[in-house]
C-alpha cells in the first residue's frame, strides 16, 4: 500500500510531514512518487491566509479522478485546519474521507485500518503502535539539513492569527528527547539544524521542570560536530538577553540569523494585534542583538492592511524598515481568519491598497537588501551546497543567504568556500 503527503505551508507542517511519513512507514506503508499512483493521500494544509487554504484545498477536487481508478483510495487532512472549521469542511468537501488534528497525527494508521476494514472490507490488521507524536523519528527527506521541533501550538493569540486556533496551545517536547535526536543527527554528519516552534522563545514555560530555550541551544551548540544550527521562530517579547548571549558566544555554529517577526512599525496596529511590545522596544531589540553578534543578518514578518491601519501607520512601517535594515522580509497581506479577534474587525483596507502597500514596502526592502548584499562582494564566505541546478549550484550562508555558485564538481552537502563575485537584492553570486 502506498501513500504520498501534499504539503503546504511553513517548515513547521514540511517537519510535521516527515514524521506522518515515519508514522506510516513503521506501519508498513511505502511512499508513492506521485498522489495519482497512491492509495491514501494525505493533504498537509495552511490556512494562515485565505489564499494558502484556497490552494490546500485546491487539490481535493483531484481526489474524486483519483477515487475512480483507485476505488480504495483514502484522502486524509490534517495540518493547520481550526478545530471548529472540522465540520463545516466535511460538509464542504464529501471527498475527504478523515479529518486528523494534527496532534492525533500518530492514530493516522488506526483511523486508515479502521475505514479500510468498514468502508471496503480489505481486512488489513492494525495493531496500535503507541506512536508519540513528538517522539516519532521522522523520515528526513534531506540527508544533511534536518527540522527539528521543539514545540507545538502557540499561546500568543495575536490578533490577527489562527495558528492558536489550528495548533492549539504550546507544548514542549521533552529536552532530552530533542538532545538525543539532535545528536544523532550530528553523529550521521547533518549539516545544519533547525530548531523549529511557533516562539521557540518561551521554549519549556509550560513545564516547570523544563530547561529554557537559551540552555537547550546551549546543550545543542556543544553537541561536538561541524553543523551549524538555526531556529525559527522568535517573538521579540520573548527574545531574552541570555539568548542573545548564547547566540553570540556560538559563533558561527549557531548562525548569525535571527528571524524576528516585527508585523506593523505602527504602535496603535502593533496594540490591535496583541503582539506586546512597540517599535522603539523592537528597534532597541535589534539594535542589541547587532551589537552582540555583529555579523548577523536579520529577517522579518510584515502583515500590510490590518484593519484600521491608515496611510500614517503604513509610513511607520516603512519608517522603520529604513531604520531595521532587514535583509529579508516576509510581506502579508492581511487576510481575516476564523475564529481570530480581529476578524471581527471590520476588514476596512481594500485590496488594492493592501497590493500597492506590499508593492511599495517590498521596493524599499529590496534596496535595502541589495546595499547590505553589496558588502560581501570579494568576500569569501563558506557556504552549505544545497542544490544543484543546470551547470551552478546553490548554496547558502550562515546568514541564510542564497548564493549561486559557478564551480564544477562541487558535493551536495558539504561546506563550501567560496567567493562572492555579485550582490543582487535576493542573492548572492560566487
Ligand atoms: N509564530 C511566528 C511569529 O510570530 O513570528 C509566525 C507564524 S505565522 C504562521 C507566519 C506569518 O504569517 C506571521 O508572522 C504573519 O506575518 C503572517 N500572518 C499570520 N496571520 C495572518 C493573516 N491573518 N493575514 C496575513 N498574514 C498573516
Ligand atoms: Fe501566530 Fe502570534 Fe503565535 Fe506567531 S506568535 S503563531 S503570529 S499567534
Ligand atoms: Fe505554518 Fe500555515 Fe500552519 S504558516 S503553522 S502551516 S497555518
Amino acid at each position: 500500500m502506498k501513500y504520498y503527503i501534499k504539503t503546504f505551508g511553513c517548515q513547521m507542517n514540511k517537519s510535521d510531514s516527515e514524521r506522518i511519513a515515519a508514522i506510516l512507514e513503521v506501519a508498513g506503508w511505502q511512499s508513492a512518487t506521485n498522489a495519482d499512483q497512491a492509495d491514501l493521500v494525505v493533504l498537509n494544509t495552511c490556512s494562515v491566509r485565505q489564499t494558502a487554504e484556497d490552494r490546500a484545498y485546491g487539490h481535493i477536487a483531484k481526489w474524486r479522478q483519483y477515487r475512480q481508478q483507485n476505488p480504495s483510495f483514502i484522502g486524509v487532512v490534517t495540518g493547520c485546519v481550526p478545530a471548529k472549521e472540522g465540520d463545516k469542511l466535511a460538509k464542504r468537501f464529501p471527498a475527504v474521507d478523515i479529518f486528523l488534528n494534527i496532534q492525533d497525527i500518530e492514530k493516522l494508521p488506526e483511523l486508515v485500518a479502521e475505514k479500510r476494514r468498514t468502508a471496503f472490507a480489505a481486512g488489513t490488521e492494525y495493531t496500535d503502535q503507541n506512536i508519540n507524536y513528538l517522539q516519532t523519528i521522522p523520515h528526513h527527506q534531506s540527508s544533511f539539513q534536518a527540522f527539528v521541533p521543539i514545540s507545538i501550538g502557540c499561546n500568543n493569540f495575536c490578533t490577527y492569527c489562527v495558528v492558536p486556533y489550528a495548533r492549539g496551545r504550546e507544548k514542549s517536547r521533552g529536552s532530552a528527547e530533542i538532545l538525543r535526536e539532535c545528536q544523532k543527527l550530528a553523529a550521521k554528519g547533518y549539516k545544519e539544524i533547525t530548531l523549529l516552534g511557533q516562539n521557540v522563545n518561551s521554549y519549556g514555560q509550560d513545564d516547570p521542570a523544563e530547561i529554557d530555550f537559551p540552555a537547550l541551544l546551549q546543550k545543542i551548540a556543544d553537541i561536538p560536530g561541524d553543523f551549524w544550527i538555526r531556529f525559527i521562530t522568535s517573538h521579540p517579547k520573548d527574545m531574552s538577553n541570555k539568548l542573545i548571549k548564547v547566540i553570540a558566544d556560538n559563533q558561527p555554529k549557531v548562525t548569525p540569523y535571527v528571524h524576528l517577526a516585527v508585523q506593523s512599525g505602527s504602535n496603535k496596529i502593533l496594540k490591535a494585534m496583541n503582539r506586546k511590545y512597540t517599535s522603539e522596544d523592537y528597534l532597541r531589540l535589534i539594535g542589541k542583538i547587532r551589537q552582540a553578534v555583529p555579523e548577523v543578518a536579520l529577517s522579518t514578518d510584515i502583515i500590510v492592511g490590518f484593519p484600521g491601519e491608515t496611510k500614517a501607520d503604513f509610513a511607520q512601517t516603512i519608517d522603520l524598515f529604513k531604520q531595521a535594515r532587514f535583509n529579508m522580509a516576509y510581506i502579508s497581506q492581511y487576510s481575516p481568519r476564523p475564529e481570530t479577534t480581529a476578524a471581527k474587525m471590520e476588514d476596512n483596507v481594500s485590496r488594492s491598497v493592501k497590493r500597492q502597500r506590499d508593492k511599495e514596502l517590498t521596493a524599499v526592502l529590496e534596496k535595502i537588501a541589495l546595499v547590505e548584499n553589496k558588502k560581501d562582494v570579494g568576500k569569501t564566505i563558506r557556504v552549505l551546497v544545497e542544490n544543484k541546478k543546470g551547470s551552478h549550484y546553490i548554496g547558502r550562508t550562515p546568514q541564510g543567504k542564497v548564493v549561486k555558485v559557478r564551480e564544477a564538481g562541487l558535493t551536495l552537502g558539504r561546506f563550501q568556500e567560496v567567493e562572492v563575485r555579485r550582490a543582487l537584492a535576493w542573492r548572492l553570486e560566487a
